[in-house]
């Protein structure tokens, strides 16, 4: 069973792993996290040798795309020294080392990163307003983050960017937000809200399901249908008017669970097989334990058996738990 390539028992191919780097974050995004969020013990975060020794577990199973995320992953002193590493293994099992990034640290990265291989990355940013961005991500960063942006463009890679879609927050400003993203050639990705970890906010007051914001932005654009893909969950159409790009990840009111290609791992090493489940598995008492190599491989044989087909997120009722306790920064989504 063991050093197959790896695929769940639905038949599904794993082939996108998800690896968070850490579970900080210099931002506090409200639909995220709390204020007062703690964060781990460094000691319990896996060193970049063990991050390093687990892509590369991964890419002789057949992964052949790695994104690093947080909480924020270029928090993280050495994540450079690992981006580094694994680019040595581009068109050698890998296609694609990436990040998702709140780019407030880009700018002083974009070089670097661009050196190394990488050609694209996608940044999380919901607001150009600058006292809304304040509010929303309880930090003024939204000057830093514009100059991570220019920076990684004039490094030469490509950007996207992801923007949760909340109810009376940035809803009214998605369409000027996508026009001065496709004027800057950024193709932008709208998100809904997942009910994952205790936060202040009621989950149904942000709730804003992207088959509305379509209409919205249907009635204003003409929306043409494309078959570009990248890997992950969204599913595009071109603005006619702009040339640009508009993502759609829909998990609440368009499940894509059915082309699910990945896992994610925590930064102590543990394998969630489902952003929507609590079930994981720990690695990292297999990395540190007696024939490592064998240990992972039979953990990561269990993982397949155990990926669940699908999530059952719900944001219908106020008051409700969420599907799973923990928060986004922990897998990085
Ligand atoms: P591309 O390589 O550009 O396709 O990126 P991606 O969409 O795979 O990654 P990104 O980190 O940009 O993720 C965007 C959003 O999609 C985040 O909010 C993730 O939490 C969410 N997302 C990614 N994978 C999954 C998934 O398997 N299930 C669900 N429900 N959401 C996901
Ligand atoms: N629901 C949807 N997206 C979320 N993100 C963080 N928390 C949530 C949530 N509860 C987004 C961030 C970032 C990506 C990694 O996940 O904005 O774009
Ligand atoms: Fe895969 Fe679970 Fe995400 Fe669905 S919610 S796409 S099954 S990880």
């Amino acid at each position: 069973m063991s050093q197959q390539f790896l695929a769940d028992s639905f038949g599904r191919a794993i082939t996108y792993l998800r690896l968070s780097v850490t579970d900080r974050c210099d931002l506090r995004c409200t639909y995220c996290m709390s204020e007062a969020m703690t964060f781990l013990p460094k000691r319990d975060v896996l060193s970049l040798e063990e991050l390093e020794r687990l892509s590369v577990a991964f890419i002789s199973r057949g992964v052949r795309k790695i994104r690093l995320t947080g909480g924020e992953p270029l928090v993280r002193r050495d994540i450079m020294t690992l981006l580094r590493r694994l680019s040595r293994r581009l068109g050698t099992g890998l296609d694609e080392i990436t990040l998702t990034t709140n780019a407030t640290q880009l700018a002083r990265h974009a070089d670097e990163l661009a050196d190394i291989g990488v050609k694209r990355i996608n940044v999380s940013l919901d607001t150009l307003d600058d006292a809304k961005f304040k509010r929303l991500t309880r930090r003024a960063m939204l000057g830093k983050v514009l100059n991570g942006i220019e920076a990684a463009q004039a490094a030469g890679l490509k950007i996207k960017i992801n923007t949760v879609a909340l109810k009376g927050v940035n809803e009214d400003e998605i369409p000027s937000l996508i026009d001065w993203a496709h004027q800057r050639g950024i193709d932008v990705t709208l998100i809904e809200v997942m009910p994952l970890g205790e936060i202040e906010e009621d989950r149904v007051d942000q709730y804003l399901p992207l088959t509305a914001v379509r209409d919205a932005l249907e009635a204003r654009w003409t929306l043409e249908p494309t078959a570009l893909k990248t890997g992950g969950p969204a599913r595009y159409v071109r603005v006619a008017e702009t040339g640009g790009v508009v993502g759609f990840i829909s998990p609440l009111t368009n499940n894509f669970c059915a082309d699910c290609n990945r896992v994610r791992i925590t930064c102590t090493g543990k394998i969630y097989m489902c952003l929507g489940h609590d079930d994981h598995i720990d690695l990292r008492a297999a990395l540190r334990g007696q024939q490592p190599d064998e240990a992972l491989n039979a953990a990561l044989d269990a993982a397949m058996a155990r990926k669940p087909e699908r999530h059952d997120f719900d944001i219908s009722s106020r008051g409700a738990a969420p599907a799973v306790t923990r928060h986004m920064s922990m897998t990085g989504g």
